[in-house]
């Protein structure tokens, strides 16, 4: 299969935030028609704001001309409500990690779209097999594309298929996610996927670590920086996904994949109760206050 035999030229994403503004501007590079739906319209604003200025870096990087970037802002549709993004060929959903939340969005989706779409969900460790309960018949259809933080700079796509997912739907992805620019690389349905079952127990027990002492949270991470070669360090980027997200994911390994090792660290609990949950509310592990 060549690699543009997605047969797709229009992609919507639902929700705007973080995951969601980001697949779409990888999108809209790309040279696919992008629609982002948002119901919140401030949410909405902030996605193109970031867009624009994102954009805006790369021509002064020189990773894009002023008239590429033109294009793809062109090729962007902001919108509050579903009606532009019916006629998409994929609709990948990157809505808050909450099951019931993402099952309600695909069972009202699946009637009202036109044609067959591929039906993609951006979840990090939810089940694939389950989501699609919420497409009925489309479930051949349904598929997980999980995307990385910050979108445009990760390159890694896991491609999770269902119980249900085709053969010729995952060929589709695999392709698209090629033609985005990322690579892509499949994993089997199973809590988690590959990518969080081995980053998230690395990052409670960074919590485990500092909660018992071992050392300050700086020097875990300076340690995991400096001698294993890791961008950041396990706690710095724990609050860099959000510790509420960590948590949420480790109750999923520890439910999906029923063994109580996987049960969240007592203190990366405490600080969600707190509030301090990393980079979104300006206080996680570490102050981004000042
Ligand atoms: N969006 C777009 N581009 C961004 C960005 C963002 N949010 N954040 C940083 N970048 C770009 C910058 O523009 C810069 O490119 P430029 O120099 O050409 O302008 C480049 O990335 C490097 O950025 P900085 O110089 O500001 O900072 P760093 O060199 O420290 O890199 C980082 C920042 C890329 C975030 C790096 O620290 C990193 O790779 N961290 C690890 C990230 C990671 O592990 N992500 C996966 C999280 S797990 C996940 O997403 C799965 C989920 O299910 C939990």
């Amino acid at each position: 299969m060549s690699n543009t035999d997605h047969g797709i030229s229009k992609v919507a994403v639902i929700g705007s935030g973080q995951m969601g503004g980001g697949i779409a501007q990888i999108a809209a590079i790309a040279g696919f028609d992008t629609v982002v739906y948002d119901l919140a319209q401030p949410a909405l604003d902030k996605c193109a704001a970031l867009h624009n200025k994102l954009l805006a870096r790369a021509v002064e990087k020189q990773r894009m001309t002023e008239a590429e970037v033109d294009a793809a802002k062109g090729r962007i549709t902001y919108a509050s409500e579903m009606t532009p993004m019916l006629d998409a060929d994929i609709i990948i959903e990157a809505v808050v990690e909450n099951a019931e939340i993402k099952k309600q969005i695909f069972a009202d989706l699946v009637g009202r779209v036109k044609g067959e779409p591929i039906l993609a969900t951006n979840t990090s460790s939810i089940s694939i097999t389950d989501l699609a309960t919420s497409v009925g018949e489309a479930a051949d259809r349904f598929i997980g594309m999980h995307f990385f933080n910050p979108v445009p700079v990760m390159k890694l796509v896991e491609v999770i298929n269902g119980l249900s997912t085709s053969t010729r739907t995952t060929e589709r992805v695999l392709a698209l996610s090629g033609a985005m620019g990322k690579v892509a690389v499949p994993a089997n349905d199973r809590a988690g996927f590959v990518s969080n079952r081995i980053l998230m127990p690395m990052i409670n027990e960074a919590f485990y670590t500092w909660m018992e002492g071992v050392a300050e949270p700086e020097h875990i991470d300076e340690i995991m920086k400096l001698g294993m070669a890791h961008p950041m360090g396990p706690l710095r980027l724990a609050d860099f996904i959000g510790l509420d997200t960590c948590v949420h994911i480790m109750e999923v390994l520890a439910d999906g994949l029923n063994n109580p090792r996987y049960l969240a660290c007592p203190l990366l609990k405490q600080l969600v109760t707190a509030g301090r949950l990393g980079n979104k509310t300006g206080h996680g592990v570490f102050d981004y206050s000042k």
